[in-house]
């Protein structure tokens, strides 16, 4: 062990001598360099996240002498002589270990991305306090933030850690389907070796920094970049729209691909690259940006939807009429005549802004060309689709272009659309060097898509006694300067906005407006929670007019197998809506009473109130075809391998897949190799988005493992009944007492390299909406329905959430953790959305400013599962990754106006909001009573 005196900055050598997990190293990089740059650049610790180097997210936290810092903020010459304790040395504490296990025991860990903090910041309490309360748990973790988890696992995993460790659950053959799971890619999220997609950096690999516009709307003409590369050493080249080989234009939605690597002439949004510099490293980071020879010409910007929409506004598009990039349509009945004739109506409007997705980890990732191929290792939620743009904008076939995924450290959307990957390509192509590209935080939140701002009017009626008989809504997003998913949008909301009711007379128009601002995108529901939040709020104001309990009118007007939704479409089997209503009827009741008891008694500032709101969420594609195709094959060893293209962003889908595929199969799940998405390794699972993953590639690995477990029944000419046992080098079969074996290793092999090699597509039936968007556009739909229960302070406006109750119909819960899990996260996206989150473009494109929930703003979440299974979902389930989000938001706003009587038009219900609200209630009803 090294004395103190000798871990010592050197200032005569340069160096400087610190211990880090138990071992003294010497570094000499400059004294100002940040910690966790030398941790992670010079030490090969990449467990350590960088999340925002600016002290905002705690991804970085490390124990520097037993207390947790950010990484970011300590130059390392301050901690000369000290010890370093990242994630990767957590093992060898008491603290630190258990704290590991109980992480992966609780589902703790999702993404993966804050987890490194997380734990260093729970050890860092638990080697002081052995036995902390939860509120000094959420102190201690409260500089980490996590966008997946809710946090709730998180704070049960620390308060458990000193408990007796919980098994780890280790089902049998054919048992896996239902159980509570270790997920299988856990291990190394808590160890800190999960590779994300800026912890990898080939040798030699230069670095590519894209120049973006300050401006909204900019004219640009460049100086001399010829003469700019030749005065600065370091710098290899410049890449600009000329430097495009194929087509410049790519897109989410091939049909409306619309969108440039680099703008030509004019770029349409603050944050639009223009140019991308490449050179060496140390060079890149140095660049002032500022420095770089290009001229901006400031234009008038179209920023608001009304802007864009007037006549004669400037079309940011050419061939786009009114700036309209599209428009969505469902109708059904006569809406007009059934609201003229509705004993009761309610109308309203809704706003609600841009939201960030801010995950954990910004976009990053790396290059190379081999050949006429080219690589790119990145984090991405669609590699395949990532492939065939790639391969468009390089103009090369698709097969010479491999994306290989890292892990994801949190997508909900945004990593659907393409963000280093252009520059990379193309940098790696001309230059033939790997090339690497780590976006900053504030190029991540400037750059990458957002989600959706609506503007919603609403108009709704039903019958004296509660039944609902129309809807009329429309609603505008603004979808920004380029495509990205906003047909998606403006063609998923009319199918949903009814939410999971039955309403036999419906409108639904919706438009996808362009602006002179970053593209919204895909964000965890596609602009069904804002419908949500627009109708649920509308049909509690109903049931109040009629008179009825909020939840009884929710109940009377549930979709039920037989009736029909809006677009006509009758389910038959697995509308689960009634029994989540059903399942929180008690707790709802119980709610009331106490709300209304603790509103009777309190005499001071604070009012509390209770909210519901249901939803559903239909699973794949809108009306489009939407295949997964999974191979697995059976080794020489007895091993399984499944290829698996099913990017898992933190949802768990490398879990669930297996699980499900284990069943079908009826091999134990530890038998399984896994192989995960990578386009050269397997095939296209589609993309992870629109809660398909766990529907339509489950499926595709029950077909697959139902196909597998066939083949190996054939050749043993083995009934169905009989049951297979998978050992090392072969495999018995067992039927009626007698046991039958297939001697693997004297197997030949086939053209996958496997004894026996199985493969299965599924493909959603679904059908394509007509003129009125009357069909059938998803094969199953997921449904929820979220209780929050709130307190008010009405002096300072502020809300505080107490507890949300979640019930969802699964279908059937393949990993009960995992679920639990994506409902936490979905509640706190909702809670962020209901009362903090709101993105206002080239304003605080950073943590600090963009506020989203941490530790202390989430509240208790209980989870209710609900099994009514789907006849088509692989052992009846349905997805749940987006449904979670959408009704905690509007289940939020509707217990603001049971406890202070007021609807907001904006959202979110910031304490300014909510303040100036409940004032001008007071001031209206003083006014009526003057009056
Ligand atoms: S990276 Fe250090 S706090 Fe975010
Ligand atoms: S698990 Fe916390 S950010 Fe993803």
């Amino acid at each position: 062990m090294a004395t103190t005196r000798e871990l010592q900055a050197d200032v005569d050598t340069g160096t400087i001598a610190f211990s880090v997990n138990g071992r003294s190293v010497v570094v000499s990089s400059s004294p100002s360099q940040r910690l966790s740059r030398v941790l992670r650049d010079e030490l090969n610790l990449t467990g350590t996240k960088v999340g925002c180097d600016a002290g905002d997210c705690g991804a970085c936290t490390v124990l520097l002498d037993g207390e947790p810092v950010c990484a970011c903020l300590v130059a390392v010459g301050q901690v000369a002589g000290n010890e370093i304790t990242t994630v990767e040395g957590l093992q060898h504490s008491p603290a630190g270990a258990r704290l590991q296990h109980s992480f992966l025991t609780h589902g703790a860990a999702q993404c993966g991305a804050c987890t490194p903090g997380m734990l260093v910041a729970a050890t860092a309490l638990l080697d002081k306090n052995h036995a902390p309360n939860e509120s000094e748990v959420m102190d201690a973790i409260g500089g980490v933030l996590c966008r997946c988890t809710g946090y709730r696992k998180i704070i049960n995993a620390v308060l458990d850690a000193q408990s007796t460790a919980a098994p780890e659950v280790s089902p049998e053959s054919g048992n896996a389907v239902g159980q509570r799971l270790i997920r299988l890619d856990g291990k190394k999220k808590v160890e800190g070796s999960e590779i994300f997609g800026a912890d990898e950096t080939p040798a030699g690999a230069l670095a590519v920094r894209a120049i973006r516009s300050p401006h909204h709307r900019a004219r640009f003409q460049f100086g001399d970049l010829d003469s700019f590369v030749h005065d600065h050493p370091g710098i290899h080249a410049i890449l600009t729209a000329k430097d495009v080989p194929g087509r410049d234009c790519y897109g989410v939605i091939p049909r409306f691909a619309d969108q440039p690597v680099f703008a030509h002439n004019e770029a349409r949004h603050r944050g639009e690259a223009v140019a991308a510099v490449v050179g060496d490293p140390a060079i890149i980071e140095a660049l002032d940006p500022a420095s770089f020879p290009v001229v901006w010409e400031e234009l008038p910007a179209l920023k608001e939807i009304d802007a864009a929409l007037a006549p004669g506004a400037p079309r940011i598009h050419t061939n786009r009429e009114e700036n309209v990039l599209v428009r969505g349509r469902v109708v059904r009945g006569n809406v007009d005549r059934a609201l003229a004739e509705a004993d009761v109506t309610a109308e309203g409007e809704y706003e609600t802004g841009f939201v960030e997705h801010a995950y954990i980890e910004p976009e990053a990732g790396f290059a190379r060309r081999i050949g006429d191929h080219i690589e790119i290792q990145a984090c991405t939620q669609s590699p395949y689709m990532d492939r065939s743009d790639i391969a468009t904008i390089l103009g090369i076939p698709p097969e010479n272009v491999r994306i290989i995924p890292t892990a994801v450290g949190g997508g909900f959307g945004a990593k659907l659309d393409l963000s280093v990957q252009p520059f990379l390509a193309l940098a790696a192509w001309h230059l033939r060097k790997p090339v690497r590209m780590v976006y900053s935080r504030t190029e991540s939140i400037t750059s990458t898509t957002k989600r959706h701002p609506a503007r919603m009017r609403l108009r709704a009626g039903c019958t004296r006694d509660g039944k609902l008989l129309a809807l009329d809504f429309t609603a505008d997003f603004n979808t920004g300067a380029y495509s990205s998913w906003g047909p998606t949008v403006a063609a998923r909301v009319p199918v949903h906005a009814s939410g999971p009711y039955y309403v036999p007379h419906y409108r639904a128009l919706t438009r996808a407006v362009h602006t002179n601002l970053v593209p919204a995108g895909a964000f965890r529901g596609f602009g069904v929670p804002q419908a949500a939040i627009a109708q649920e709020q509308l049909y509690d104001d109903l049931a109040d007019r009629v008179g009825m309990d909020r939840l009884e009118f929710r109940i009377l007007n549930a979709l039920d197998d037989d009736t029909p939704t809006v677009t006509g479409q009758v389910m038959g089997e697995g509308v689960g809506i009634r029994a989540c209503f059903e399942a929180l009827r008690p707790k709802w009741q119980a709610a009331r009473r106490q709300t209304a008891e603790f509103n009777s008694k309190t005499t001071g500032p604070l009012r509390r109130g209770v909210g519901m709101a249901g939803m559903w969420y239909g699973c794949g594609n809108t009306s489009l075809p939407n295949p997964s195709t999974v191979r697995i094959g059976l080794k020489r060893d007895g091993r399984i391998a499944l290829h698996q293209g099913a990017v898992d962003i933190g949802q768990g889908s490398n879990t669930i897949v297996t699980q499900i595929c284990a069943d079908a199969l009826g091999a134990p799940i530890d038998r399984f190799d896994l192989i995960s998405g990578d386009t050269a390794l397997t095939p296209d699972c589609g993309k992870t988005s629109a809660s398909r993953q766990t529907f339509v590639t489950g499926k595709a690995a029950h077909m697959a493992g139902t196909q597998l477990r066939n083949a190996v029944l054939a050749l043993v000419k083995g009934c169905a009944c009989a049951s297979i046992q998978f050992e090392d080098s072969r495999v018995a079969v067992q039927e009626k007492g007698e046991i039958r074996t297939l001697a693997l290793g004297d197997m030949p092999l086939d053209n996958h390299g496997y004894v026996i090699t199985a493969e299965a597509t599924f493909d959603p039936p679904t059908s394509s909406l007509d003129h009125d968007g009357q069909g059938s556009p998803y094969a199953l739909f997921g449904f929820g329905a979220h209780m929050a229960e709130i307190e008010v302070d009405t002096e300072l406006g502020t809300v505080r959430v107490l507890k949300v109750t979640a019930a969802h119909d699964v279908g059937r819960a393949i990993n009960p953790t995992l679920i639990e899990g994506q409902i936490e996260g979905g509640v706190a996206q909702g809670l962020g959305m209901a009362l903090m989150e709101e993105f206002f473009p080239g304003r605080g494109e950073n943590l600090h400013d963009y506020l989203i929930p941490s530790a202390g703003d989430i509240p208790p979440v209980e989870s209710i599962l609900i099994e009514d299974p789907s006849p088509i979902g692989p052992f009846g389930a349905k997805g749940i990754g987006e449904q979670a989000v959408i009704p905690t938001a509007p289940a939020i706003l509707n217990a603001l106006h049971d406890a202070v009587g007021i609807r907001l038009r904006k959202i979110p219900a910031t304490p300014d909001r909510v303040r100036a609200a409940i004032l001008a209630a007071k001031k209206t009803k003083t006014g009526e009573r003057r009056g």
